[in-house]
This record gives C-alpha cells, sequence and structure tokens, in this order.
C-alpha cells in the first residue's frame, strides 16, 4: 500500500493521546507471562509488532484476556510462574526485532526447544549480539549462521535451552554496543542463572527493564551508570501502566514544528530520560516544544504533556553522546533537519544501519528523491535543509521512515507518494488518523 501525503494549506492544531509506547508494551507482556499470578496492564499497545510478542507468550503458556474497567482497555495477563512450555510450531516475531531478542533472553534458560522466524526485514537482522552472552552463561543455539559473529547469526534460530541439562552460568557481560534489546535479554535470562548476572553498557541504554523488573519483584540493583546486576529469582504479578511512547509522539512533534503556525499538545508522553534525548537535539535546533511534566509515584514511569510549536529550525551537529538515547528518531530528524535552514551533521550512529532498514541510506535514497541535498557516511549523514520538492520514494517496509516522510509532505511543493508504508501499523496503527486529526490530509492508496 501507499501513503499519499498533501501538503497542507493550514496550520496543525489539536491535541493528541499518542499510543501506548512500544518498548513498554512488550517487556509488560514478557514479564508477565514469566510472573506467578495475573498481571494486569493498561496503555498497552495494540499493534502489529506487540500483537506479535504477545501470541508467541501465549504459545509459551501465558494466557491473555481483555476486559473493560471504566471505559480503559486492560490486558490481563495469567503467567507460567517460571516454567514456559514448548510451543508446537515455530514462533513468528514478525518485524519486530524487540520481541524476538527479548524473548530469547526470557526462554534461554528454559529446558525447551523454541523456533524463531520473522518477516524478511527481520531475518536480515542481527542475532549474534544476543546469541555470544546466552552462549556463555550456556545457552544453546541451532542456527544457519557459521560462527557467534553479530550479522551472520540470523533468523530462523531455534533456542534449546540450557546445555547439558545444567541451569545457566552466572556471567558478568559487558554489552559491545549500547543496546537495551541485548541488555534485556542477558537480565532476563539472569533470572534463570544460578547465581548474580552483572550487565556492563557503554552508554545510555533505556531502562525500562530495569524500572519494570523492580516492579515485578526481581532482585536488580544498578550498581552506578554503567553496572547493573540481578539475582535468579521468580516474578510476581503486578500492575503495569504503560505510557504514551515518545517515539510515536515524534513524529507529531515534527509536524508540529515543521507546519508554519502550528500548535500542537501531545497528552500522556512518556519522557523517560533514557528515551528523550531528540529534546535536547531539536532544542539546539530552536525548536519550541514545553514540557509539561506530570506527577509519577517513584520508579514508575515519567510522563508528561508536549506543547509543540512551529519553529523556524537550524541544523546542527548532533553530539555523538545523545545517539543512543535518540535511536529510533534518527528518520524524524534527518526528515527534520531536510525542513531546516542549513545542514545538520549526523556521525556515531551506524546501529541505524541495522534497524527495520539500513535506516541512513534509506533515508538518504528518499530525501535525495525529493530534491534535498544528503551525503552519506558510515556512520551518519549530512543533510542540508531547504526546499522539498514532491515525487514517489520508498520506505522499504520501515515504520519510522515512512512517518517520517509522511510528515515532510506536509510541507513539500507537491504530494509525497510514499510506497511499502504499511509497517507504520507495527508501531502506530492509528498515525493516519490522528495526523488527520490535527488538519492533515493523508491518504492510503491500494
Ligand atoms: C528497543 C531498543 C532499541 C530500539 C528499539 C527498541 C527496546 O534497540 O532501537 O526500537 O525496546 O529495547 P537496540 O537495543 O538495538 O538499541
Amino acid at each position: 500500500m501507499r501513503l499519499v501525503s498533501t501538503p497542507v494549506g493550514q496550520p496543525l492544531s489539536g491535541t493528541v493521546s499518542v499510543p501506548g509506547d512500544k518498548s513498554i508494551s512488550h517487556r509488560a507482556v514478557i514479564l508477565a507471562s514469566l510472573a506467578k499470578g495475573t498481571s494486569r496492564i493498561s496503555g498497552w499497545l495494540d499493534a502489529e509488532d506487540t500483537q506479535a510478542t504477545l501470541n508467541a507468550c501465549e504459545a509459551l503458556g501465558a494466557r491473555s484476556q481483555w476486559s473493560d474497567d471504566q471505559g480503559m482497555a486492560i490486558l490481563s495477563i495469567t503467567g507460567t510462574d517460571g516454567r514456559m512450555s514448548e510451543p508446537g510450531q515455530p514462533l513468528d516475531l514478525g518485524n519486530s526485532g524487540t520481541g524476538v531478542r527479548l524473548l530469547l533472553g526470557a526462554v534461554a534458560g528454559q529446558p525447551i526447544k523454541v523456533t524463531f522466524t520473522g518477516d524478511a526485514s527481520l531475518s536480515q537482522r542481527p542475532m549474534g549480539r544476543i546469541v555470544t552472552p546466552l552462549q556463555q552463561m550456556g545457552a544453546g543455539f541451532s542456527s544457519t549462521g557459521d560462527d557467534t559473529a553479530d550479522s551472520t547469526i540470523r533468523l530462523p534460530l531455534q533456542s534449546l535451552g540450557p546445555l547439558g541439562g545444567q541451569k545457566l552460568q552466572a556471567i558478568d557481560y559487558r554489552l559491545p554496543v549500547a543496546s537495551a534489546q541485548v541488555q534485556a535479554a542477558v537480565l532476563l535470562a539472569g533470572l534463570q542463572a544460578t547465581d548474580a548476572v552483572s550487565v556492563r553498557q557503554p552508554g545510555v541504554c533505556r531502562d525500562h527493564s530495569e524500572r519494570m523488573l523492580k516492579l515485578f519483584g526481581a532482585d536488580i540493583h544498578r550498581q552506578d551508570a554503567e553496572l547493573l546486576t540481578i539475582r535468579p529469582g521468580g516474578l510476581s504479578a503486578t500492575q503495569v501502566t504503560v505510557p504514551g511512547d515518545f517515539s510515536s509522539a515524534a513524529f507529531l512533534m515534527q509536524a508540529a514544528l515543521l507546519v508554519p503556525e502550528s500548535s500542537v499538545m501531545l497528552s500522556g508522553v512518556g519522557v523517560n530520560p533514557t528515551r528523550t534525548g531528540l529534546l535536547d537535539v531539536i532544542d539546539r535546533m530552536g525548536a519550541e516544544v514545553t514540557v509539561k511534566a506530570s506527577q509519577t509515584p517513584p520508579h514508575a514511569e515519567p510522563i508528561a504533556g508536549l506543547h509543540c510549536r512551529h519553529s523556524l529550525l537550524a541544523g546542527i551537529r548532533v553530539p555523538e553522546q545523545l545517539v543512543s538515547n535518540c535511536i529510533d528518531e534518527f528518520p524524524m530528524i534527518m526528515a527534520l533537519a531536510a525542513g531546516s535552514q542549513s545542514t545538520t551533521r549526523i556521525r556515531g550512529a551506524a546501529e541505524l544501519r541495522v534497524k527495520e532498514s539500513d535506516r541512513i541510506a534509506v533515508m538518504a535514497a528518499a530525501l535525495q528523491q525529493l530534491g534535498v541535498e544528503v551525503t552519506e557516511y558510515p556512520d551518519g549523514a549530512d543533510v542540508t535543509g531547504g526546499a522539498v520538492n514532491g515525487g514517489e520514494v520508498d520506505a522499504h517496509g520501515d515504520h519510522r521512515i515512512a512517518m517520517s516522510l509522511a510528515v515532510l509532505g506536509l510541507i513539500a511543493r507537491q504530494p509525497v507518494v510514499i510506497s511499502n508504508a504499511q509497517p507504520i501499523a507495527t508501531s502506530y496503527p492509528n498515525f493516519v488518523a490522528d495526523l488527520n486529526s490535527l488538519g492533515a490530509q493523508l491518504q492510503w492508496q491500494t
């Protein structure tokens, strides 16, 4: 399906409550599935990626049920009390890197065989980064990759459980990249190890796993900014409130910043400081975004309203230390840079090449197609702002690229037609309706 984004002739205005956070929704279902008892999750993101994780957890023995509590949808999950069952079929995680990587950690200590598959994009993504630490803990895997190099181990991948009928061994693991997915996989495996497991991170990783493991009663301690330690033990069912997804809010923010005279309020957005590097980046570009923080209980995920107004943006050099703190926002940052008044330089972001698509190459090609000057580097790009033409671009099945380009179309000279945009449904099924409710006119075309 193609998404047609027509230039808007009016300011965008209104309030949108963005959908639940994808990272937190995956974690809520997986931890609830490992826990003893029934957990209640409100604000859960009902989208293709999170549904794939929920289906996988059910195949591993968890049970789920939807109910309504005074107009609020509640997802209840009855967990397996740490004893998952062997699924009769391969688990298809679709497009979801987070789903498959976290589940690989969750099942590594279980004496069951589980085969994981995914769509064409997920089947190209590196899995060695997950398999390596789990193998060091004594977990077995069978894959078509010929060694443990990150890029050669791919799906389909079979988890064989602890080798030799033993339990997983303790480990002190230094993450080679600041990856929250790898960190979470090792922590989840650590719940089932013989002794404490430590994970050291080279930079900021989103800390949702740490917060939620505490909520489910895990014995987890942060020693310092780098070092996190978890002791083996069971989880207990609890209540989880999923905040709005900051990474989905980013596209509506982009729209408000780019379309002249716009003023948009985004409500209930998760503003966990390990996720909001984008606010720092756009502040440096001159964006007018006001954060109206809400009171949140200690350890809960912080939420805020974000008031976003049209702003004249200048290009910047994105500080490399902010990269891991806004890793999912680079398609949006590149599109924002295209609508700015000078050059934005991005470096130290080679991880973008192994996301749902090669986000540096795909964004560079699409922006060039729209007449924007882009120079690609192995670990980033320079994007020079100016007039944006209309035309046909290819999102290569990457949800965040499709949404960034759709928003850029609002300020283009002619409509922007985006092919392979349907995976928007993996993270933000209501994106078109939400943007149109602010005054845009996006349309799907078959
Ligand atoms: C995620 C971590 C990030 C991010 C992804 C979600 C998570 O990936 O890009 O969209 O929920 O843990 P990495 O761990 O590969 O950095």
